[in-house]
């Protein structure tokens, strides 16, 4: 029997891997940065499968480039803001994601960050690091306390309650601010719903976790920024556009918030350059939240297993647009 023909866009992790060889006929791009648009248009030609990443942007034009035969899109990522769902849809390609297995080590990270930047921790370091470590300093490096402050969630999701159960831990009060107001995920984690404007201007910190919509786009713009208090730190793991970049600048110049915490920006990469990285008060990172060698290897495997039921006709786990089961 011939094997269902697929593209992996990346080496994801070996388990993972060898789920999709076992059962597909299998090209993976093994490239260290992502296939460039003209090799994917060309490469997904006549493909059953596509097991693509949050760095290829799957829109109708490549899933034509594909042709009719593609069945699945089965992204390694729980975010699938880089895939026109709905074009899908309309083409009876389902598309899934990796929901859950990386919500934990995400809020560890976001939380990680919180740290880091309300105890300078990175400043701290370089000081050390650069030989200017003289002595002991009633004013050395004068941080933020976490525990007793308020932290504002941006979308109680999955990983918006992780980071609220760890902020439990520190005795933190915790607001938060979803449009569905889940009730019943902010009472688990003593978290109290509240309008955006008083989660910007009652939190010390606010950590994003909305993903990205045409609403969400430049939620956090120069308005917001404003309405936030000028010791307050801003956490972003969830995606970079959330944030209106230029506003982010002038508002951590200006002392209009006191620091930023991204492991997520726009664009991505960040390029050397880039004017945010000319600041002290902040700390970036490679949109590494969900780097953990174990949740890793289990988005590998989850996106493999999501794949193979689609190109066995039946009905993946993590199916994002269900309504094409009825297309
Ligand atoms: C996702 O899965 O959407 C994250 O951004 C990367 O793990």
């Amino acid at each position: 029997m011939t094997k269902p023909n697929v593209y992996v866009t990346r080496m994801i992790p070996q388990k993972g891997l060898d789920m999709v060889h076992d059962f597909c006929d299998a090209e993976v791009w093994e490239g260290e940065t992502p296939p460039p648009r003209e090799v994917l248009l060309e490469r997904v030609k006549g493909r059953d499968g596509l097991l693509p990443l949050l760095t290829d942007t799957v829109d109708a034009v490549l899933m034509d480039a594909a042709g009719p035969q593609l069945k699945v899109i089965a992204n390694y990522a729980v975010g699938y803001d880089n895939i026109d769902v709905a074009a899908a849809t309309e083409r009876g390609i389902m598309v899934t994601n990796t929901p859950g297995v990386l919500t934990e080590t995400t809020a560890d990270f976001a939380f990680a960050l919180l740290m880091a930047a309300a105890r300078r921790i990175v400043e701290g370091m370089a000081y050390v690091h650069a030989g200017r470590w003289q002595t002991w300093g009633p004013k050395l490096l004068l941080g933020q306390d976490i525990h007793g402050a308020t932290l504002g969630i941006i979308g109680m999701g999955r990983i918006g309650s992780a980071v609220a159960r760890r902020a439990q831990g520190f005795d933190m009060r915790i607001l938060y601010h979803d449009p569905y107001c889940r009730e019943d995920r902010g009472a688990a984690v003593g978290a109290q719903c509240v309008d955006l404007d008083t989660l910007l201007s009652e939190s010390d910190f606010v950590s994003i976790h909305v993903p990205l919509t045409d609403e969400t786009h430049h939620m956090i713009s120069a308005e917001a920024l404003n309405k936030m208090k000028p010791s307050a730190v801003l956490i972003n793991t969830a995606r970079g556009p959330v944030v209106d970049p230029d506003a982010l600048y002038a508002a951590l110049k200006g002392g209009v918030i006191a620091f930023a915490g991204l492991d997520v920006t726009e664009p991505e990469p960040l390029p050397g350059e880039d004017k945010l990285l000319t600041l002290s008060n902040i700390i970036i990172c490679p949109h590494i939240a969900s780097a953990s060698v174990a949740t890793r290897t289990k988005m590998a495997t989850m996106a493999a297993t999501n794949l193979i039921a689609a190109l066995k006709g039946e009905r993946p786990p993590n199916l994002v647009n269900p309504a094409v089961i009825a297309v």
